[in-house]
C-alpha cells in the first residue's frame, strides 16, 4: 500500500491542537456537564468522571489519534477505511462505518441546537426576551421558538428554521474551504475567543455574591456547592457511573468518529502523545472550570437551589435557554452578557458541527473520489433533508430517540469495538508503536496495559450495565406517549436507513480502492 500525498493537512501544529480542541469542546461542556454533575451526586460525580477520563478518555484519545494518523498515511480519512488497515477482513469496514454513521446522525440534531444559540444570541442583543421574566413564561418562549407549541411569542417554527438555515450555511461554508483553509482557520479564531468569553463570564458570575439580600441563601457559594458538594451515598449506583462515562465520551468526542478523521490530516511527524493530551486537557479546562462554574452558579445565585433544581430537571437546555436569560434581565449590561453567553455556545457548537460533518466528507472525498465541491453539496443535501423530521417532529421525541441510540449508546459500543480492533486484532505492540512514534512527550508505558486490559473491561462493564438498566425501557418505549409512538418508530427507521446507505457507500469505496490497487 502506498501513502496518498494529495490529501489535505493541518497547516500548523497549533492549528491542529486548536482544531481538535474545537472538535471536542462543544455544547456538552457548557450545557450538558453542569446538569449531569448536579443531577448525579455533585462532587461524587467527579470521582467516576475523572476515573473515566483517565482510564478511557485519555487512552482512547491516543488510540483515535494513532488510528487517524495511520489512516491518513494510506489516504483514509474515515474509520471504515482505517478499520480495514487494522483488520484485513471484509467485515472490518462495516464495523468502522459506525464512525461515519454516528457523527453524521448526531450532526442532524446538533446543528439545530447550535442554531438556537445563534438565535438566542441575537434575541439577547436586541432584548427580545427582556420582559419575559418568569420561569413559566421563559419556558413558553423557548417552546414557542422551537415550534413545540404555538403561543404569543412565536406562532410558527419560522424563526428557528431561519436560524437553522443560517447555521447550516455557515458550517457548509467552512467545510467547503477545507481542512486548513476552513476548519483550522475557524478554530484559530473561535477557540481563543471562546476561552476569553468563558473567563469573562466566569468572573462575572463569581462576583454576583448574594444578589438579593432578602434571600441570603441564594448566593454564589451555594451555587458552586450545588455542583461540587459530594454526595457519596450516590457512588454505588450504576446510573452515576453510566452518566459519568457517557459524559466523558460525549464531551471528548471520543468514539464519534470525528477525532480519527481530524487526526488523519496530521503530518507523519506530528505527535500523538502531546496532541492527544493537549486536546483532552483543553476540553477538561473548558468543561470543569468554565462549564462547571457559569450556568448553575448563576442560576442558584438568582433563583436558589430548589428553583434551579426544578429547571435542571427539565433538561440540559432549560438551564442555558431559560434560567440564564432570566439572569441577564437582572444584571447591568444584561443584553451584552446574554449575547456573549450565546456566542460562547455558538463557537463551542459550530466547531463541533464541522467536526461531526467531516467524516462523511472524508468518505465522499477519500473513499468515493469526489471533489470537495461535490462532497460538500452531498453532505449539505443529506444534512438538510434528514434534519427536517428532527425539526418538525421535535415535540414527538424524534430528537431524543436519535440522541439515546446514537449520541449515547452507540458511542460506548463503537469505543469497545475500536479498542478491541486496536489492542487485540491489530495488536497492542504495533498499536503502541503507532502511539509513541515521534511522541513529543514520553507516553507512560502503564497506558499500554490500560489500553489492552482496563479500557475494554471498563467499556464492557458500562455496556452491560446500560443494556440491563436503560436499554430495555428504551426498546419497549416505556414512558412514551401513545401519540408519539409512530414518530419514535420513524426515528428508528431513519437510523436504519442511514446505516444501510452508509454500508452501501462504504462497500463501493472499498471495491474502488481494491480495483485501484489491481490496476
Ligand atoms: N464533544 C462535543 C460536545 O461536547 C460533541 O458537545
Amino acid at each position: 500500500m502506498q501513502g496518498n500525498n494529495r490529501r489535505e493537512q493541518w497547516a500548523t501544529k497549533i492549528g491542529l491542537i486548536l482544531a481538535l480542541a474545537g472538535n471536542a469542546i462543544g455544547l456538552g461542556n457548557f450545557l450538558r456537564f453542569p446538569v449531569q454533575a448536579a443531577q448525579n451526586g455533585g462532587g461524587a460525580f467527579m470521582i467516576p468522571y475523572f476515573l473515566a477520563f483517565i482510564l478511557m478518555g485519555i487512552p482512547l484519545m491516543w488510540v483515535e489519534c494513532a488510528i487517524g494518523r495511520m489512516g491518513g498515511r494510506y489516504g483514509h480519512g474515515h474509520t471504515a477505511g482505517m478499520f480495514e488497515l487494522l483488520w484485513q477482513h471484509p467485515l472490518a469496514k462495516y464495523l468502522g462505518m459506525l464512525g461515519i454513521f454516528i457523527p453524521f446522525t448526531v450532526a442532524l440534531y446538533y446543528i439545530y441546537i447550535n442554531a438556537w444559540t445563534l438565535a438566542y444570541g441575537y434575541f439577547s442583543l436586541i432584548g427580545d426576551y427582556f420582559g419575559v421574566t418568569s420561569r413559566e413564561a421563559m419556558g413558553a418562549y423557548l417552546r414557542g421558538f422551537q415550534g413545540v407549541e404555538s403561543n404569543q411569542y412565536f406562532s410558527t417554527v419560522t424563526t428557528s428554521y431561519t436560524f437553522f438555515l443560517i447555521t447550516l450555511a455557515i458550517s457548509m461554508y467552512i467545510i467547503y474551504h477545507g481542512v486548513s483553509g476552513g476548519i483550522e482557520r475557524l478554530a484559530k479564531i473561535a477557540m481563543p475567543l471562546l476561552f476569553l468569553i468563558g473567563v469573562a463570564l466566569m468572573i462575572r458570575v463569581l462576583t454576583f455574591g448574594t444578589p438579593d439580600p432578602n434571600y441570603p441563601e441564594h448566593n454564589v457559594l451555594n451555587g458552586l456547592g450545588f455542583v461540587w458538594n459530594p454526595q457519596p451515598e450516590r457512588l454505588p449506583h450504576a446510573s452515576l457511573w453510566l452518566a459519568a462515562a457517557g459524559q466523558i465520551f460525549f464531551t471528548l468526542s471520543i468514539a464519534t468518529g470525528a477525532i480519527p478523521t481530524y487526526a488523519s490530516y496530521m503530518r507523519e511527524e506530528d505527535d500523538v502523545g502531546l496532541t492527544g493530551l493537549s486536546t483532552a486537557s483543553l476540553n477538561e479546562l473548558a468543561e470543569v472550570v468554565l462549564g462547571g462554574t457559569i450556568a448553575i452558579t448563576a442560576a442558584v445565585a438568582f433563583f436558589g437551589l430548589a428553583e434551579t433544581q426544578a429547571i435542571a430537571k427539565g433538561g440540559a437546555f432549560n438551564l442555558g435557554f431559560q434560567a440564564l436569560p432570566m439572569v441577564f434581565q437582572k444584571i447591568p449590561l444584561g443584553q451584552l452578557f446574554g449575547a456573549l453567553w450565546f456566542l460562547l455556545l455558538f463557537f463551542a457548537g459550530i466547531t463541533s458541527v464541522v467536526a461531526l460533518a467531516q467524516p462523511v466528507m472524508a468518505l465522499f472525498q477519500d473513499g468515493l473520489g469526489w471533489s470537495r465541491w461535490h462532497a460538500t453539496c452531498g453532505v449539505l443535501a443529506a444534512l438538510f433533508v434528514l434534519s427536517q423530521p428532527v425539526i418538525f417532529f421535535l415535540k414527538h421525541g424524534f430528537l431524543d430517540e436519535l440522541d439515546f441510540w446514537v449520541g449515547s449508546f452507540a458511542l460506548v459500543l463503537f469505543a469497545l469495538i475500536e479498542t478491541i480492533q486496536f489492542a487485540w486484532v491489530f495488536g497492542m505492540e504495533r498499536g503502541w508503536n503507532e502511539i509513541v512514534k515521534g511522541a513529543a512527550i514520553p507516553v507512560p508505558r502503564l497506558f499500554f496495559y490500560v489500553i489492552k486490559y482496563i479500557t475494554p473491561l471498563f467499556l464492557v462493564f458500562i455496556l452491560v450495565a446500560w443494556a440491563i438498566q436503560d436499554v430495555p425501557n428504551k426498546i419497549f418505549m416505556v414512558g412514551v406517549k401513545p401519540e408519539d409512538v409512530p414518530y419514535v418508530w420513524a426515528a428508528r427507521l431513519m437510523m436504519v436507513a442511514i446505516l444501510v446507505s452508509f454500508g452501501f457507500l462504504v462497500k463501493i469505496a472499498s471495491s474502488k480502492r481494491e480495483k485501484g490497487f489491481q490496476r
